[in-house]
């Protein structure tokens, strides 16, 4: 049977889905979001210059790949139209490469405000949200309120439409200062962007994949945020409001469980994470900055410092678990060429007692134990065969391979296309 396969995130997101989607790509025909919103930044870095992309799937950039936007994802029409114009001012036709499912929930300008007045309210507490309007998007479609795609094609769009932001109108007016929250402009610039849109094809995507599937199609599904911010799985309540494990290939696509192929999970060679929530590995010395400056580790979505740490191997091994991963691909080893020592994270303490499980509340109160690496101290950016790498980064990689039980069959040594190793 013909499978799709799948490439997600294990760590907390930004470990360079976008970049290994774009490689694999010659080799697929279609490549579908399944999850996930313009919260996600995924860049594409070809000749030096960096594409960044929300919601639109990482495939566009290659000739002849369908790119779908899935059931499970949230669509914001400003964000998408815009990235659209983007893409095609780069002298891409983007018609005949994107559809959307009829099923895509739309993001309304009201709930972005609703975010914003949330996390407000929430004040320390607050998630760190992108405030992309992610959460209300998802809270509307689980309470059965939402607006799809589908909606867009009916006489009472408008109406429709109007008594939701009613609906959300009166939930703002319980937030102290709700009238910060206008969102008038961005209310204009979203029905212009909707009627832009209509020139998409609108689709049942579910039928289509599966039927491009029975004909032996090649498809990938893209993945965005990253296993740990996983709403069922993830460091709860900092995570964010979609399935963003292999599991949520089949709800937010359409396909049965039996027809997921390969796994791909994608991780960095360290850590980062964006926004609130434990970070066991977090490292606020001279190392952490180190990390940041030379991996360039600034969100693609919000421009935010991302935090820096050592690899997690708890964290990794339970994202490699709960998704099933056949194939690892290492990230950005290149950002450590300079290191004297690399250390990685096989267990945790919590309250005197030693553990190597993902606790449920993410490592709240977890002490990393840690084992530590030599680290290769050379330039490898420009090496492009497995043979090359330095004896101590291949030590560094076997071990992540036996501890994991999984073959790193990809090791990325810089951003560009280009830059690397498969075995
Ligand atoms: P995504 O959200 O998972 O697609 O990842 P992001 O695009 O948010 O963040 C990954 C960043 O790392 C981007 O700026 C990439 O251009 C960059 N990047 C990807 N792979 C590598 C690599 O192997 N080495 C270096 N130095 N940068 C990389
Ligand atoms: P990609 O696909 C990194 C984080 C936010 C916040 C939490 C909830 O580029 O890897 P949300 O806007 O979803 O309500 O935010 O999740 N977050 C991401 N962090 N990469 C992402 O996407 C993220 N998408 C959301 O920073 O902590
Ligand atoms: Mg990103």
């Amino acid at each position: 049977m013909n499978k799709i396969d799948v490439v997600l995130g294990l760590q907390w997101g930004d470990e360079g889905k976008g970049k290994i989607v774009d490689c694999l790509t010659p080799g697929y025909k279609a490549v579908a979001r399944f999850q996930g919103g313009p919260n996600a930044g995924h860049s594409i870095s070809i000749g030096g210059r960096s594409h960044v992309l929300h919601t639109v799937p990482s495939g566009i950039f290659r000739e002849g790949v369908l790119n779908i936007i899935g059931n499970g994802v949230v669509v914001d029409p400003v964000i998408l139209q815009d990235e659209i114009s983007k893409i095609e001012a780069l002298g891409i036709d983007v018609t005949g490469r994107l559809i959307i499912s009829k099923r895509a929930h739309l993001i309304l300008p009201t709930h972005r405000a609703l975010d914003a007045a949330s996390e407000a309210a929430k004040g320390k507490a607050k998630i760190g949200s992108t405030l992309k309007g992610i959460g209300p998007a998802y809270m509307d479609k689980t309470g059965r309120n939402g607006l799809r795609f589908g909606d867009i094609l009916l006489p009472e769009f408008e109406q429709k439409y109007l008594t939701l932001k009613k609906k959300h109108q009166q939930m703002l007016s319980h937030y102290k200062d709700f009238s910060m929250f206008n969102t008038d402009d961005y209310e204009q610039k979203w029905f212009e962007a909707v009627n832009a849109l209509r020139r998409f094809p609108f689709v049942d995507t579910e039928f289509l994949v599966n039927r491009e599937l029975d004909a032996g199609t090649p498809i990938l599904a893209e993945g965005a945020q990253g296993s740990l911010l996983d709403v069922e799985f993830g460091s709860y309540p900092f995570v964010t409001s979609s399935n963003t494990l292999a599991a949520g290939v089949c709800s937010g696509l359409g396909v049965a469980p039996s027809r997921i192929g390969r796994v791909y999970g994608i991780f960095k060679a360290y850590c980062t994470r964006v926004g609130s929530g434990p970070f066991p590995t977090e490292l606020f010395d001279e190392t952490g900055e180190s990390l940041r400056s030379i991996g360039k580790e600034f969100g693609a979505t919000t421009g935010r410092p991302r935090r820096c740490g050592w690899l997690d191997m708890v964290a990794l091994k339970y994202a490699v678990m709960m998704s099933g991963v056949t194939d690892l691909i290492m990230m950005k080893s290149d950002v450590m060429d300079g290191f004297d020592t690399i250390k990685v994270a096989t267990s945790y303490m919590i309250n005197g007692k030693e553990t190597a499980e993902y606790p449920y509340d993410g490592g709240t109160n977890a002490q990393p134990v840690y084992t530590e690496f030599k680290g290769w101290k050379k330039d490898i950016s420009g090496v492009r065969s497995f043979e090359d790498l330095p004896a101590e980064l291949k030590d560094y990689i076997a071990f992540i391979e036996k501890e994991t039980g999984c073959p790193v069959r990809i090791v990325s040594v810089g951003p560009d296309r280009e830059a690397i190793i498969s075995r």
